[in-house]
């Protein structure tokens, strides 16, 4: 079912970057983005990563989790060119959602991905105006590992609260995981020019 009006994904905007909901000719983007060793090794994305899952991710998963609280958004950069990557949020309990998020290998390293979870989480947390499900706090499961990932969440405002060890199975493998986390009323990151 398609959502109309008040209920409808919007698209946000940052200074570089545009978040917008997914579309049926987004599936070669992901699929190819997805092909990346770094967004396998560090996301649960399927592996080997097949045109059916791009197509299931745009298709189907994206309007699922916006019809259960969550918003999958695709980022593109202002001023035109190819897909720069996902940032969402999955659906959330108790007023706490979890994001997830990847970058085109091409796209990376310019602080668009930063730039683009300061524009989600700032809208995600926004008391009026802001995501038709009200929200207290986003959090992020970060590998230690992951330093790319870290240093994105330290710049659009996340708080590290502590390691949690092996919180998450990774690809059959026990993980341990960083828990960021931006609460309403926390001050926002840099990247979003706030
Ligand atoms: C992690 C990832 C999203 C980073 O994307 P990106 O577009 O390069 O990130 P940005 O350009 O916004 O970088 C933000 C900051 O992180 C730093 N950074 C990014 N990748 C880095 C890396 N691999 N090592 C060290 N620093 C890194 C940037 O230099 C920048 O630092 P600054 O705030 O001091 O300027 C991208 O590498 C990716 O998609 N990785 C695979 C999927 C993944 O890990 N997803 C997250 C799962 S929790």
């Amino acid at each position: 079912m398609t959502s109309t009006g008040r209920d409808a994904q919007p698209a946000l905007v940052g200074p570089r970057v545009r978040l917008r909901p997914w579309r049926a000719g987004d599936a070669p983007a992901v699929l190819a983005a997805c092909q990346d060793p770094e967004i396998q090794r560090w996301t649960q994305v399927p592996v080997p990563y097949r045109a059916e899952h791009a197509e299931g991710f745009v298709g189907d998963v994206a309007p699922q989790t916006w019809a259960e609280g969550g918003a999958l958004f695709a980022v593109e950069p202002l001023d035109g060119g190819d897909l720069v990557g996902s940032m969402g949020l999955f659906p959330p309990e108790h007023g706490v959602a979890e994001a997830g998020y990847w970058t085109a290998p091409a796209h990376r390293g310019r602080g668009l991905t930063a730039e683009a979870l300061g524009v989600l989480t700032d809208w995600a947390l926004a008391p009026a105006g802001g995501h038709r499900v009200e929200l207290h706090r986003v959090e992020l499961l970060v590998d230690p590992a992951n330093t790319g990932s870290r240093r994105v969440a330290e710049a659009a405002g996340f708080t590290a609260e502590g390691t949690i060890r092996r919180r998450f199975l990774h690809r059959g493998r026990p993980s341990d995981v960083i828990l960021y986390a931006r609460l309403t009323g926390d001050a926002r990151g840099g990247a979003t020019g706030g």
